[in-house]
C-alpha cells in the first residue's frame, strides 16, 4: 500500500477548464509537492451532469467522472450560494438560477427583490464550497468551506464574479466584490475548503 501512494505521489489532477480557478487552486497547493494538473493540461476531456442535490454529491459526481481515466489523486469543487431566507436558494442552482444565460446583475437584483422587506439577521447567507477527492485506492474524501455574509441592500463592488456584490461580510464592511483577490482568496469558501483538503492529502502520504 504504501508503495503504492509514493509511486503516485507527485500529481493531482483538479477537475475543471477554468484557468481563474486553476489559478486560485495552484496558490492553495503551491508547495505540496505535487503537479497540479487541470483537465485540459492531464487530456481529459469529460463532462459530467451535475445532477446532484447537494454541494458533495456534485463534487462527487464529478470527482468519479475522471477517475477512469488518471491514476492521479482526483480533486473538483462544487460551490454557490445559500440564502437563509430563500430556504437555502440558489444553493446548488447557484450558476442555473434563473437560466445559465441570465446576466448575474438580474440574477442580483431578483435576490434583493426577494428579500425585500427582511431585515437583519433574516439576511443571512453564505458561500459554500464542496472539495471531493478520488484517491487511487478508490477511496472518497469530502471538504467544506463556508464565508458567512448577509444579502446587501444594494449590489456593490466590481471585483470577483457571480453573485459577490450582494454578499457583505459583516466583520469586514465590505462585499466579496469590495475584496481585493487575495483578501477573498485568504478567507474563500474555496480557499478553506483546499486548505482542509491538502491537510488530509497530507496525512494521508498523497502530498506535502
Ligand atoms: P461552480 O462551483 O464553479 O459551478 O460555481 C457555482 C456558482 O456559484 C457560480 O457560477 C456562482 O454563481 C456561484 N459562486 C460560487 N462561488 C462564488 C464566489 O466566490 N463568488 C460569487 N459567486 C460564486
Amino acid at each position: 500500500m504504501k508503495e503504492r501512494i509514493t509511486d503516485l505521489k507527485g500529481r493531482i489532477v483538479f477537475a475543471t477548464s477554468n484557468e481563474g480557478k486553476m489559478k486560485e487552486v495552484r496558490m492553495i497547493l503551491s508547495g505540496c509537492g505535487c503537479e497540479v494538473l487541470s483537465l485540459r493540461e492531464a487530456g481529459i476531456d469529460v463532462d459530467a451532469e451535475e445532477n446532484g442535490t447537494t454541494f458533495e454529491e456534485n463534487a462527487i459526481i464529478k470527482v468519479k467522472a475522471i477517475r477512469p481515466f488518471t491514476d492521479a489523486v482526483v480533486l473538483a469543487d462544487d460551490s454557490g450560494l445559500e440564502v437563509d431566507y430563500l430556504d437555502k436558494a440558489p444553493g446548488v442552482y447557484s450558476a442555473r438560477f434563473m437560466g445559465h444565460d441570465t446576466s448575474y446583475e438580474l440574477k442580483n437584483r431578483e435576490i434583493i427583490r426577494r428579500l425585500s422587506g427582511v431585515e437583519g439577521e433574516e439576511r443571512s447567507a453564505r458561500f459554500v464550497c464542496v472539495i471531493a477527492a478520488s484517491l487511487p485506492d478508490g477511496r472518497i474524501l469530502t471538504t467544506r468551506g463556508t464565508i458567512e455574509g448577509v444579502i446587501a441592500h444594494e449590489p456593490s463592488g466590481t471585483g470577483g464574479f457571480g453573485y459577490d456584490p450582494i454578499v457583505l461580510v459583516p466583520e469586514l464592511g465590505k462585499t466579496t466584490a469590495e475584496l481585493e483577490a487575495e483578501e477573498k482568496n485568504r478567507i474563500s469558501h474555496r480557499g478553506k475548503a483546499l486548505r482542509q483538503m491538502r491537510e488530509k492529502l497530507r496525512a494521508l502520504g498523497y502530498c506535502s
